[in-house]
Parts: C-alpha cells; sequence; structure tokens
C-alpha cells in the first residue's frame, strides 16, 4: 500500500517531543575540551551504544551546542553516566555554552584530555569515529577508548516525561552507594 503524503497530518514539534518524552532515559554529561584547553559540558539523554564489534556510542548533540563545537575540534569526549544525587548537575550542564559552572564540579582529565566528572555510575572515554547529519542535530559516533563504573548498587539518574524519577517512578531514588573516582 502507498501512503499519500497529503493524507498524514504533520506532527507538531510539540507533539513530538511529547510522545519522545514518555521514553525514560538516564542522563549523562558528555564533556570536552575547548580551544582555549577550558573543560565543557552539555547534559545529554540522546545517547546510545551503537556497536560491539568496533565499540561504538553514538550522541546527538544541537547543531548550536558550544560543547559540539568544542569536540569537532578536540576529536574527544567523555560520556559521563549521572547518578540519583547529580541531578544538580544535570541542571548546571543544561546551560547554554560557558554558563555552566566547572566550580566546584569534581572532574579529573581522562587520557584524551577530556574532564571525567568524579562520582558518576560510568565513565566512557571515547574520540570522534564519524559526525552525521541529523536535522537539526549532529550525531557524533565515538569510538570507545576508555570505560569505568562505579560499585553495584549506585542508582542512576533517570529523565521521564520532561522530569528527574527513580526506577520505580515513585520519584523517591532507592538508596545509593557511591564511589568517588580517584
Ligand atoms: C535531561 C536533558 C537532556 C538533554 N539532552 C540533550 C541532548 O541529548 N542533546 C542536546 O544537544 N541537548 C540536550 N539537552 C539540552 C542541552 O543540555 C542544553 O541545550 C545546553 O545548554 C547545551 O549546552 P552547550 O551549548 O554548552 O553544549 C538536554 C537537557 C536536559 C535537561
Amino acid at each position: 500500500m502507498t501512503l499519500q503524503s497529503t493524507t498524514i497530518a504533520a506532527v507538531t514539534a510539540t507533539q513530538f517531543r511529547e510522545a519522545m518524552g514518555h521514553f525514560p532515559t538516564g542522563v549523562t554529561v558528555v564533556t570536552s575540551v575547548d580551544v582555549n584547553g577550558e573543560p565543557v559540558g552539555t547534559t545529554a539523554n540522546a545517547v546510545s551504544s551503537l556497536s560491539l564489534d568496533p565499540p561504538l556510542v553514538l550522541v546527538c548533540f544541537d547543531r548550536a551546542s558550544t560543547t559540539l563545537a568544542a569536540i569537532r575540534h578536540h576529536g574527544a569526549f567523555v560520556v559521563n553516566m549521572l547518578a540519583a544525587p547529580q541531578r544538580h548537575l544535570s541542571a548546571n550542564f543544561a546551560r547554554r555554552g560557558f554558563a555552566a559552572a566547572w566550580e566546584g564540579v569534581g572532574h579529573r582529565p581522562g587520557f584524551t584530555g577530556s574532564p571525567r566528572l568524579h562520582d558518576v555510575l560510568a565513565a566512557v572515554e571515547c574520540t570522534v569515529e564519524y559526525r552525521l547529519p541529523g536535522g537539526d542535530h549532529e550525531i557524533v559516533v565515538g569510538r570507545v577508548r576508555d570505560v569505568e563504573v562505579a560499585e553495584e548498587g549506585t542508582a542512576p539518574l533517570v529523565y521521564w516525561r520532561g522530569g528527574y524519577t527513580a526506577l520505580d517512578g515513585t520519584g523517591t531514588p532507592p538508596p545509593t552507594t557511591l564511589r568517588a573516582t580517584a
């Protein structure tokens, strides 16, 4: 059967965002280094594993993202997966450009120079393999070079329907045991 495009009503951005908001995700802060060697980062949930062999991940960035601009230049990034008590970091790194504060945010450089945030659930350090067009976003495919994971029992930060929640949907995160990453 051939669908007539004229019979399909256009989906608005609001409808699309609302529908996709029903898909719960973890929350990451993707970090890199800008042209001046300063750390940069953005909150991102459009993150997925892509391939096991070779190990690849993908992140979708708004084309206006200053973190994306830094990654294009630096050629490397870290996907830092946030734990439940790190909601404040999600808010901090959702601020545009250099508005995100680094003061008080514990981090150390990974071997590509990109910042690894302290106390995250897991960190996946990548070099840029490909960059692909994605409408008003750009898809960055990263080759995984190193990974680090927290001890079991650490609860994730979860984003769902425009807000933060726990895995059971009650809004009360389960008890966590956080490991300080050196
Ligand atoms: C929970 C959450 C998830 C987000 N996911 C993404 C994402 O996957 N890609 C993206 O480009 N922006 C995402 N954003 C928005 C960016 O964090 C925001 O636009 C930020 O200001 C961009 O900063 P930058 O320009 O310094 O990179 C998300 C924001 C929140 C709160």
